[in-house]
C-alpha cells in the first residue's frame, strides 16, 4: 500500500512511525512532514489546508490511504474533498469534525443527548454575553471561542471585570478571529484531566488506552497554555468504575448521537475528560488524535494502525481486538525558550543520532526542518521525547534521561510531567 498522511507535528510523526510498523505498507509520503518524518516517508511540499493539491497528489500517486493528521483541514471538509473524487481518506467529513470545529454545537449536542458536560450557555452576541455575566454569582467562570483557536481560545475569569474583558477580547477584539464569532459561557469545573483517544467507525467506537497532557508552559502548570508540554499514559486516575461510567454514558453516546443527527464520525474522536466530585465530564471533543498524546499511547498500541484505520473507514471495527502493551510511557516535550509567545527558530539539534536503535525510545519531531545538511529548531514545540516503562516511575525515568541526550541553545522543557503519578504510591 502507499499511504499519505496530511501534517507536520509530532503526532503526525508519530502516526508515521506506526504506519511504517504495517507490513501492508511499502510507501510514506507526508504532507507537508517534518525532518524526523522524513526518515519513514517522502515528504511533499504541499500544505495541508491545499485540498484539491493533495487529492491530485493521492490520485497522481495511487496512494491507496491517507490519514489527516491535523484538525484545520478536517474542519475544513478535506475529507469531503477526497470522498468525492473516490479517493480512501481516514477522518471524519466535514458535518462531523464540527464536534472539534464548534464547541458550541458539541456542547448543544451533549446537552441534547444527556451526556455529562459542564453547563453552559451559548452567545453570539457580546451585549447578551455581558448581561448574563453580570448574573453569574460563582466565579470562576469559563469562556471559550466557539471554533478552532490552537488550543488557546479558552480562558478562565477569577472576576466578573475578568469575565468582561474575556468578552471584549473574543467577540469584539475578535482575539481568535472568526473563532471567536460564538462563545461558550461555561461552569468552572475542577479535577483530574484525562485524555481518552477512540477508533470510530461510524457506529463501533474502541477506545485507545488514557492518557494525561500537560497544557501549561511552565513547572506546577504555571504560566500560559500551550498545545502540549507532555504526556503520559496510562492514567493512574482513570480507574475500571471510571472506564465503565465514560463507556455508557460518554463514548458511545456520542457515537449515537452523531448518528442519529446524520453525522456519523468515522475517524477518531478525542475526549477530553475532567474526572469531577460529580463523575466525569466532558471538557471538549477534538476530532483528531492529541499531540502530544499520540506520543504516548501509539507506542503502545499492539495493532498493526493501517489495518485499524482501513476497518474504520470500512465500518468493520467491530471485528478489531484493540490492543495495548501492558506498560508506561512518558513523552516530554523539549520547546523553544519563550514557547508559546516568542521564541527563534533555526537553532542546530543536536544528539538526535542517540535514539537510533534503543528500544523503547523514541524522539519525535514536532518543529523541525533540515537547513544546509543540519537539523535545526522549526517552530515553538520542537521535539517530543518519548521514552516506555515497566510501569509509569520507570517511563519517567527514561524519558528524563533521554532528553539528556538532545541538545540545542534555547532548549526549554518541563520537569515536573508525570508527576501526579506520585500521588498514587
Ligand atoms: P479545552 O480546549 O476545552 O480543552 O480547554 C483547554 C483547557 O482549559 C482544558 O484542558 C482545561 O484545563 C481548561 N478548561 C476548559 N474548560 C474548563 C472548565 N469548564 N472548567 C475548568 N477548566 C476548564
Ligand atoms: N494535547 C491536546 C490536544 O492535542 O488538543
Amino acid at each position: 500500500m502507499k499511504v499519505l498522511i496530511v501534517g507536520s507535528g509530532g503526532r503526525e510523526h508519530a502516526i508515521a512511525w506506526s504506519v511504517a510498523k504495517s507490513p501492508k505498507v511499502d510507501k510514506i509520503y507526508c504532507a507537508p512532514g517534518n525532518a524526523g518524518i522524513s526518515e519513514y516517508a517522502e515528504c511533499v511540499d504541499i500544505s495541508a489546508m491545499e485540498f484539491e493539491k493533495l487529492a491530485d497528489f493521492a490520485e497522481q500517486h495511487k496512494v491507496d490511504l491517507t490519514i489527516i493528521g491535523m484538525d484545520d483541514p478536517l474542519v475544513g471538509g478535506i475529507v469531503d474533498v477526497f470522498e468525492e473524487r473516490g479517493l480512501k481518506v481516514f477522518g471524519p467529513r466535514k458535518n462531523a469534525a464540527i464536534l472539534e470545529g464548534s464547541k458550541a454545537f458539541s456542547k448543544d449536542l451533549m446537552k441534547k443527548y444527556n451526556i455529562p458536560t459542564a453547563a453552559y450557555e451559548n452567545f453570539d452576541n457580546a451585549e447578551e454575553a455581558l448581561a448574563y455575566l453580570r448574573t453569574q454569582a460563582g466565579f470562576p467562570i469559563v469562556l471559550k471561542a466557539d471554533g478552532l483557536a490552537l488550543g488557546k481560545g479558552v480562558l478562565i475569569c477569577n472576576t466578573l471585570e475578568e469575565a468582561e474583558a474575556g468578552v471584549q477580547q473574543i467577540m469584539e477584539d475578535k482575539k481568535f478571529g472568526s473563532a471567536g464569532n460564538t462563545m461558550v459561557v461555561e461552569e468552572f469545573m475542577t479535577g483530574r484531566e484525562v485524555s481518552v483517544l477512540s477508533f470510530v467507525d461510524g457506529k463501533t467506537i474502541k477506545t485507545m488506552t488514557s492518557a494525561q497532557d500537560h497544557k501549561r508552559a511552565q513547572d506546577g502548570d504555571q504560566g500560559l497554555n500551550t498545545g502540549g508540554m507532555g504526556t503520559f499514559s496510562p492514567s493512574p486516575f482513570y480507574t475500571k468504575e471510571v472506564d465503565e461510567f465514560c463507556r455508557k454514558y460518554i463514548y458511545q453516546p456520542t457515537v449515537d448521537a452523531m448518528a442519529e443527527e446524520g453525522r456519523p464520525f468515522k475517524g477518531i474522536i478525542f475526549f477530553g475528560l475532567m474526572l469531577t466530585e460529580d463523575g466525569p465530564k466532558v471538557l471538549e471533543y477534538n476530532a483528531r488524535f492529541g499531540d502530544p498524546e499520540a506520543q504516548v499511547v501509539l507506542p503502545r498500541m499492539k495493532n498493526d494502525i493501517v489495518e485499524v484505520m482501513e476497518a474504520c473507514v470500512d465500518g468493520t471495527l467491530d471485528q478489531i481486538d484493540l490492543q495495548f502493551e501492558e506498560n508506561a510511557a512518558v513523552c516530554v516535550v523539549l520547546a523553544s525558550e519563550g514557547y508559546p509567545v516568542q521564541y527563534e527558530k533555526g537553532i542546530p539539534i543536536y544528539g538526535l543520532e542517540n535514539f537510533k536503535d534503543k528500544e523503547g525510545f523514541y524522539c519525535f519531531h514536532a518543529g523541525t526542518k533540515l537547513q544546509d545538511n543540519q537539523i535545526v529548531t522549526n517552530g515553538g514545540r520542537v521535539l517530543g521525547v518519548t521514552a516506555k516503562g515497566a510501569d509509569l516511575k520507570e517511563a519517567r525515568k527514561n524519558a528524563y534521561e533521554a532528553v539528556k541526550w538532545i541538545d540545542f541553545s534555547n532548549k526549554y522543557m518541563r520537569h515536573d510531567i508525570g508527576k501526579a503519578i506520585d500521588e498514587v504510591e
